[in-house]
C-alpha cells in the first residue's frame, strides 16, 4: 500500500541561541524562538513498500538531497524501524529563494518529520511518545536541533531550563508563561546580506563548544536570558526586550571569533546593518532591534505597531547594504499545517 502525506511547516529564529551539543543532538542550553510564518517548506512524502529514497525541490529531481535524507532516517530508525521496509519519495517546495542564505533545515526537516509521524500512525505503528506533535519535534531535532522547535506556532522554547516548566531537552515545547500583545504580531524582515554557501557550518561551529574557553559562561547566561526574559515577555517591555536579543545574537558570534579556531560569519555590511538599526532606534525612539543566526544575513525585528516607521528605514537605508537591495519580509506565524 502506497501514502502519501503533506506538511507545511516554518521555518524559526531563535531570540536565545542554542550554540554547543552533546549526543545525541541534545542542547547544552536552553533556547527560544519566534515561529516564522512566510518563510516555510512544503513536503509530501509518498511511502510504499520497498527500498531507496527520490527527492524532488521545487519540482526538480535533487538527487544532491538524498544523503541528508537517509542520515536524517538512519538517525530516527531506533524510534521509526518500519521505514527501513519502505520507499520514500518526498517533494519539497520551499517559498524562499533556494540558496537565499536562509536555512531550509527547520522547515525542511519538521515538514519531513510530520510526515512521518503521520505515516507511522496510518500504518499502525505505536508512537514512543504518545503526542504526536511531541514525537514529530522529537524527530525533527534528531534531524537538526533547531528544527525541534519548528513544531509549534509563536515563542518555543526547546533545552530544560528551571524556569519554563514542562521544557525538555528531547523536545520543544509552546512557551508556557504570560505573553503580551505587542510579541504576537512581530515583524522579522530578513536582510539578505550574503546568499552563498556558509564559510563553517552549524555542525562545526557547535563542535567548537567543547572546550571553548567561555562555554560554561555561556551556557550559564542562556538560562539567565531564559529568566530574564520571563518578566520582558509578559510585561511587553520592549527596550530589555531588543537588548538582551542583541545580546544574544552578538554572543553568538562572539563565540565563533573566540573559538579555537575562531571564524567570522558576519560580513562588513552586516555590522554596517547592526550599526544603522542601533542609530535609527536611538534618533527616532522606534522600538527596532535585530538578531542573527549562524551567517552574515540580519533579521530586524519590530512589532506590528512599528512597522510605518521600521519599513521605510528598512526599504531606504538597509536594502541598499544588502546583497542585490533582498530582504524578506516575514512576521511571527502560527506553526505546521497539514496539506
Ligand atoms: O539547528 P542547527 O544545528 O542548524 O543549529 C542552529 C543554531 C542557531 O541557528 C545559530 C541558533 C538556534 O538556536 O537556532
Amino acid at each position: 500500500m502506497s501514502l502519501t502525506f503533506g506538511w507545511q511547516s516554518p521555518s524559526n529564529i531563535a531570540l536565545v541561541k542554542y550554540w554547543g551539543k552533546r549526543d545525541p543532538q541534545l542542547p547544552s542550553n536552553p533556547s527560544i524562538s519566534f515561529t516564522l510564518d512566510a518563510c516555510h517548506t512544503q513536503t509530501r512524502a509518498t511511502f510504499e513498500p520497498g527500498q531507496g529514497i527520490e527527492v524532488t525541490l521545487n519540482g526538480m529531481g535533487t538527487p544532491s538531497f538524498v544523503p541528508k535524507i537517509e542520515q536524517f532516517l538512519g538517525r530516527i530508525q531506533h524510534r521509526h524501524p518500519w521505514l527501513a521496509d519502505y520507499h520514500l519519495s518526498v517533494d519539497t517546495f520551499n517559498s524562499f529563494p533556494h540558496s537565499s542564505g536562509i536555512a531550509s533545515s527547520a522547515s525542511g526537516l519538521s515538514a519531513l518529520a510530520l510526515c512521518v509521524v503521520d505515516a507511522a500512525q496510518a500504518f499502525g505503528h505505536s508512537l514512543l511518545e504518545s503526542d504526536s506533535r511531541r514525537e514529530a519535534s522529537i524527530l525533527a531535532r534528531l534531524g537538526s536541533g533547531s528544527a525541534s522547535r519548528s513544531l509549534y506556532g509563536g515563542l518555543v522554547v526547546w533545552g530544560q531550563t528551571p524556569t519554563v516548566p514542562g521544557s525538555h531537552d528531547e523536545y520543544a515545547i509552546s512557551y508556557p508563561h504570560d505573553v503580551h500583545p505587542v510579541f504576537q504580531d512581530f515583524r522579522d524582515i530578513v536582510v539578505l546580506v550574503d546568499v552563498g554557501q556558509k564559510a563553517v557550518s552549524s555542525t562545526a561551529g557547535h563542535a567548537l563548544m567543547e572546550g571553548h574557553p567561555f562555554a560554561a559562561q555561556r551556557f550559564e547566561q542562556a538560562h539567565a536570558h531564559m529568566r530574564a526574559l520571563e518578566s520582558i515577555l509578559a510585561t511587553g517591555d520592549l527596550p530589555a526586550f531588543l537588548e538582551l536579543v542583541e545580546n544574544e545574537a552578538l554572543t553568538l558570534h562572539g563565540l565563533m571569533m573566540s573559538s579555537n579556531p575562531s571564524y567570522i560569519l558576519m560580513r562588513p555590511n552586516t555590522l554596517a546593518i547592526l550599526e544603522a538599526i542601533r542609530r535609527f532606534r536611538t534618533e527616532t525612539g522606534t522600538p527596532i532591534g535585530f538578531t542573527l543566526d549562524a551567517g552574515a544575513n540580519v533579521h530586524v525585528l519590530f512589532p506590528a505597531s512599528a512597522e510605518q516607521s521600521a519599513m521605510p528605514f528598512v526599504r531606504e537605508v538597509l536594502a541598499p547594504l544588502a546583497k542585490n537591495s533582498q530582504f524578506l519580509t516575514d512576521r511571527v506565524g502560527s506553526g505546521p499545517v497539514p496539506l
